[in-house]
């Protein structure tokens, strides 16, 4: 299967399969991404560049995380070694696990020997998949699905993303789980076996939780199949109130229910991250969270090697995880200024009467454009992104998502405020022009 013409330019079938888009449209996908990665705005560097509105990045109080990474950085030669491991040192490991037993309300004892290390949220569902799948497996994501999860769970471990389509069920209900379960079958059935579910919890895209319900039947699933449950609770502390969701659900962890009620505990994992709740994406850390899986983490250890944080993002996150004072002041305030900037963002949506999902939870907001397609198709959704990329604006499509329907785009609303309203002001001026050629008749507020 390797391709090679000559010796120097041999290449294995497994890198190259990650280099060849498997058909068109996804190149032309990649195609915007990149466009608009490599020439994103920045008021002192790139201040001709295009707003990124399309990456889930909360920008609102990373200043705050600056100084209190500058402030507390002080490293002792100990930090320039190889600690106690590649799957993270005691002390982060305990800290995370107090961070943990607080906010995630577990119903069992969580330690440092649960805990695992590494490199980002990213890298954690890509060290389980290669730990819990064979190459040609498969793990089941619900559509739409948070898009990093196909590099994730596909590049190295060569497992697949098995999509579940849902129809006209909402796929946060308990209803959903049926529709998990026909695509488990239906995956057996083809010959891809499935090892694990990979949710998203709360929802990314939508912004919004799963019902306790949904949880519970997902659980129950993965008992019925003996297969892996996967929850990824990267925005745990990102809920906020507003005039849409005025008490937003306190968040549920999967690790909040009695286990043994519904699974065998040694089927859950759960994964939480630095990037998000800290807007922290580049920093590259994150942790495994196994309270009853002592294989699992140690078959994730073992490759752990590969995807370790420094021992300088260790030390920042620690420093974080345990200054309580600290985060007593900085999620109030993070929560305060997300509810500023998605009042701020759906009031101009709705003065520009552009649909979109209530959010309560994560840092963006699903819209619906559709009406802005001059046709129900992808590639109308793929022009319709260059026109924004090309007004100077970069929000995701909902191809990328593997959304099932054609129009919806995601906006990230955590992003200060001069920048945000840029960003939305070229917004609005292209989906004028758009109405404008296409004779929309809706056009109040532009
Ligand atoms: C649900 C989810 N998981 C994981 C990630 C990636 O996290 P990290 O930067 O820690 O790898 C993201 C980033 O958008 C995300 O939304």
């Amino acid at each position: 299967m390797a391709t090679h013409t000559s010796a120097g330019e041999f290449i294995s079938y497994r890198a190259l399969s990650n280099l060849n888009p498997p058909d068109p449209q996804t190149s032309k996908l990649h195609a915007i991404r990149s466009h608009c990665f490599h020439n994103q705005y920045d008021p002192i560097s790139n201040p001709n560049g295009i707003v990124a509105l399309a990456i889930a990045e909360n920008k609102l109080m990373r200043q705050d995380i600056v100084d209190h990474v500058n402030s507390n950085m002080n490293i002792t030669p100990w930090h320039l070694t190889y600690g106690h491991g590649p799957a993270g040192s005691i002390e982060l490991r305990r800290a995370i696990a107090e961070f943990v037993t607080e906010v995630f309300k577990p119903s069992m004892a969580i330690g440092e020997s649960h805990v695992a290390v590494c490199n980002g949220a990213g890298s954690a569902v890509d060290n389980l998949s290669f730990c819990l799948g064979e190459p040609g497996d498969g793990i089941l994501v619900g559509r739409p699905l948070y898009v990093g999860f196909f590099p994730d769970i596909e590049a190295r471990a060569k497992v697949r993303p098995v999509l579940v389509p849902f129809g006209d069920i909402n796929p946060t209900s308990e209803e959903a789980v049926g529709s998990y379960e026909a695509a488990l079958h239906k995956s057996n059935a083809a010959g891809v076996k499935i090892r694990a579910i990979l949710l998203s919890s709360p929802h990314n895209p939508f912004g919004r939780p799963y019902d306790n319900d949904f949880l519970i039947g997902i659980m129950r699933l993965c008992a019925k199949y003996n297969i892996h449950l996967i929850s990824d609770e990267v925005y745990a502390k990102s809920h906020f109130p507003s005039n849409d969701v005025p008490a937003p659900p306190p968040f549920v962890s999967v690790l909040f229910f009695d286990l043994e009620k519904y699974i065998d505990p040694t089927l859950v994992h759960v994964i939480y991250a630095m990037s998000k709740d800290f807007c922290a994406n580049g920093v590259r850390i994150g942790a495994v969270i196994s309270p009853s899986n002592g294989r699992v983490l140690k078959a994730f250890r073992a490759v752990a090697s590969f995807t370790r944080a420094s021992q300088l993002a260790e030390h920042a996150w620690l420093n974080l995880l345990n200054d309580k004072p600290f985060q007593k002041w900085y999620f109030p305030l993070l929560q305060q200024k997300m509810t500023d900037s998605y009042e701020f963002t759906t009031s101009y949506l709705r003065k520009h009467n552009i649909p979109y999902n209530k959010a309560s939870v994560t840092s963006f907001i699903w819209l619906d454009l559709s009406r802005y397609l001059k046709e129900d198709s992808v590639e109308a959704e793929i022009e319709l992104n260059w026109k924004m990329a090309h007004g100077g604006v970069w929000v995701a499509m909902g191809a990328s998502f593997a959304s099932e329907r054609n129009g919806n785009f995601r906006i990230t609303f955590a992003t200060p405020r001069e920048e945000l309203s840029m960003g939305l002001d070229r917004l609005a001026k292209v989906l004028q022009e758009v109405g404008e050629e296409t004779g929309l008749s809706e056009l109040q507020g532009f």
